[in-house]
């Protein structure tokens, strides 16, 4: 039996679907992330958790501390009474404990509290990932929407990432569960196509057919711009962990997803179709 916290999430939802279909028996955590009898109940004859609940897309950083880095550890400690077999939990690249972006220091910190535990787990370590209803692309063409007749480009749109198909790192999870090769490892996972954020504004607005002059964000503008953003465009939702990767480049080995799990991730332009669903410029326009 699988146990999901956060199942209702961005990765929740894609995932769900690709153990379903890989005919695993699976229960989503309901219940807030730091009630211990909510877990201690639903721990109950748990082989594997998956952890993805987290507060990030809030953006603040006082319930990062708590949902993400007290909830998670609160997590921990019932997976370890309830002997959970695997505790699979989806880090970022980047995490580091010491970092100076507030979001990388909890994944860090996440990261510390499972490898000091002694219950078996796997940490994914995932580029920032793409699809529909991701906060990422759709973010990038919702600012392109608004900004007419501008698309911005932070730092010059010069750093560089592997954005990561939603549907590969659901296909990743799945091959973790139960691998116990995998057991104690930290896996990193990105797509294969090392591109500049201005290369994906581009295949984002060749693939929407808009067209839109280049404008460059310098970086030192880049937090009071996105703080702005935040107070008055609360959905699609950019918060200050959004212009991270800026400071921070996503980049891994370019066969990562290859080399453990044995296929190569989409590019984004081959799946870009989301993009087009009817509504969503609509969408993205009156928000
Ligand atoms: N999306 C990415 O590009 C990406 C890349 C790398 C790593 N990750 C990591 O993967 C994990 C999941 O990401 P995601 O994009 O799926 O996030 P998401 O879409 O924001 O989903 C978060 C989930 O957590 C739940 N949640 C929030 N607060 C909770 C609480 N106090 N107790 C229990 N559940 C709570 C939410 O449920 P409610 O809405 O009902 O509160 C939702 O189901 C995160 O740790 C994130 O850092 C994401």
């Amino acid at each position: 039996m699988i146990l999901i916290t956060g199942a209702t999430g961005f990765i929740g939802r894609s995932l769900t679907r690709h153990l379903t279909a890989a005919g695993y028996e699976w229960q989503a955590y309901n219940g807030r992330i730091n009630n211990p009898l909510h877990l201690r109940q639903q721990l109950a004859g748990v082989d594997v958790v998956i952890h993805l609940a987290s507060s990030e897309a809030r953006g603040r950083n006082r319930l990062l501390q708590h949902v993400d880095i007290e909830g998670t550890e609160r997590l921990i400690e019932e997976c370890r009474r309830a002997q959970v077999q695997q505790i699979i939990i989806v880090s970022r690249i980047g995490a580091d404990s010491y970092s100076l972006q507030p979001l990388l220091r909890a994944k860090g910190d996440i990261e510390r509290a499972i490898r000091g535990s002694s219950v078996p787990y796997t940490i994914i370590r995932a580029a920032t990932l793409f699809g529909q209803g991701d906060r990422f692309s759709e973010i990038i063409l919702g600012l392109a929407i608004w900004s007419w007749p501008l698309v911005w480009l932070p730092g010059g749109g010069t750093v560089a990432m592997q954005p990561l198909w939603i549907e590969d790192l659901a296909r990743c999870l799945v091959q973790t569960v139960g691998r116990t090769d995998l057991l104690g490892q930290t896996i990193t996972v990105a797509g294969e196509e090392r591109l500049r954020y201005q290369d994906i504004a581009r295949e984002i607005l060749v693939a929407t057919g808009l067209r839109r002059l280049p404008f460059n964000l310098p970086l030192v503008l880049l937090r009071p711009f996105t703080t702005l953003l935040f107070r008055w465009w609360h959905w699609p939702a950019v918060t200050a962990y959004f212009a991270d990767r800026f400071f921070v480049p996503e980049v891994a080995d370019l066969d990562s997803v290859l080399r453990v799990y044995g296929f190569r991730p989409a590019h984004l332009r081959e799946t870009s179709a989301y993009l087009r669903r009817p509504g969503l410029r609509w969408r993205l326009f009156h928000r």
